[in-house]
């Protein structure tokens, strides 16, 4: 049975050029079980029309603020508080505006905020509009506030341009309220390791490197987006923590190391993403050294290896790995997933262009303990999260 069956769905079409995409939409959700209403806004009933939906929905469509059918009182307050998923499919640029700043000037945006049904959000626009700073603002603000988005595919646009802003097809965007509806990691209890770490020579200076956390952070929000619990163990790093996710902030190798016993009893699977420093200075300084004539000698002493230590009380934790390497790839990410007795390790090379340190995208291969590997083509961070935690999944519920 279909996790859609006997579910509300609220439908709310804008009006982009993709807004009859939303007819099939509509039809997959009726034929999977649910119960949809549509809501069409002014612009959307340019290019689509109610007949349309009420014939695939055998339903009435709603246009209007003050239409109130009369089985329904105040039928915007009745809609929003039934619904189980408020799906805007497509939603323009002016939309994701509108419900950003929280505006509710129609049917739609009213319903908004209105529900405290979740929202599942598939923009299509011109690209210009998608990759304007404003339109990604008004997405961050959204999914800060619990909004998900089924981000738009890359193709040629109605207006001839070629470029992301796409709908993105309806198996996506049913496969996301899906998800939405029965969160797939719902129940793991998920520890990321993040960002670099710190190891002071004295007040003012000390060891690091640049990473940036991002590989991390992207972990740990679309774990806590798929319904996992994530507590998030980071260095120091310039980024905003996810929204829902429980943040520990260290600064050397020893505190994280700390950080992570003090919680590993309490999870299910550790992810390490962090690049610790390898060595930390063997005395600091007290307060700022001063600068002289002569040379100065830093005498370097080997930091604990986080996730070897998790690695030898393993029990039944599932843990993945990060290798960042510049020279022999596979040969060295096998022998650290061996070394540190993981389940599963991602190989990095950090010396290819779009890979790495402070990048937003990724080129990895993941590498399995039973041997299975698979190279993934150049994605975003956020993407190798995706197909990072669906991995996971796997090995956390094999069944499942
Ligand atoms: N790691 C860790 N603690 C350390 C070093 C690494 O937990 N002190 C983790 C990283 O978070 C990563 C994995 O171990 O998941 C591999 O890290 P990497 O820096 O690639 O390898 P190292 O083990 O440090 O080996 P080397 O620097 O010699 O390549």
């Amino acid at each position: 049975m279909s996790v859609l069956e006997g579910k509300h769905i609220l439908l709310g079409v804008t009006g982009s050029i993709a807004a009859y995409k939303a007819a099939d939409i509509a039809s997959k959700l009726t034929q999977a079980g649910a119960e949809v209403d549509v809501v069409l806004t002014e612009h959307a009933r340019r290019f689509i029309t109610e007949v349309t939906f009420r014939a695939i929905t055998r339903r009435p469509v709603l246009t209007d603020l003050f239409d109130e059918p009369e089985e329904r009182q105040i039928a915007h307050i009745h809609l929003a508080k039934r619904a189980d998923v408020l799906l805007i499919a497509p939603a323009t640029a002016n939309v994701l505006a509108k419900l950003a700043v929280g505006i509710a000037d129609d049917l739609l945006t009213t319903l908004a905020l209105a529900t405290q049904a979740k929202m599942v959000i598939a923009p299509a626009m011109n690209t210009a509009m998608w990759q304007h700073p404003a339109t990604q603002h008004n997405v961050k603000v959204l999914e800060g506030r619990g909004a998900t988005f089924v981000y738009p595919a890359e193709g040629m646009l109605a207006c001839g341009d070629v470029g992301a802003g796409k709908l993105a097809d309806t198996s996506t965007i049913l496969a996301t309220v899906e998800a939405v509806l029965n969160p797939p990691l719902r129940g793991v209890r998920l520890l990321v390791t993040a960002g670099p770490t710190e190891e002071p020579i004295d007040a003012v200076r000390h060891i690091s490197n640049p990473s940036s956390g991002k590989m991390g952070y992207a972990i740990a929000e679309e774990a806590a987006r798929q319904g996992a619990r994530v507590t998030l163990v980071t260095g120091p790093t310039l980024l905003e923590p996810p929204a829902g996710v429980r943040v520990i902030r260290v600064r050397t190798a020893q505190e994280m190391l700390n950080a992570c016993l003090q919680v590993y009893d309490e999870v299910d699977v550790v992810i390490a993403t962090a690049a610790v420093s390898d060595y930390r200075p063997a005395e600091v300084w007290q307060g700022k050294r001063k600068k002289g004539e002569e040379e100065w000698t830093i005498r370097l002493v080997p930091n604990p290896d986080i996730l070897h230590t998790l690695g030898e009380r393993k029990g039944k934790h599932v843990l993945v790995g990060f290798a960042a390497e510049t020279q022999e790839l596979l040969h060295n990410a096998q022998a650290k997933l061996r070394e540190k007795n993981l389940d599963m390790i991602v190989a990095n090379d950090v010396s290819q262009e779009g890979s790495g340190f402070r990048s937003d995208t990724n080129r990895v291969t993941f590498l399995w303990a039973d041997g299975r590997q698979e190279s993934l083509p150049l994605m975003t961070k956020r993407e190798v999260a995706h197909r990072l935690l669906d991995a996971v999944r796997e090995l956390v519920l094999p069944s499942g």
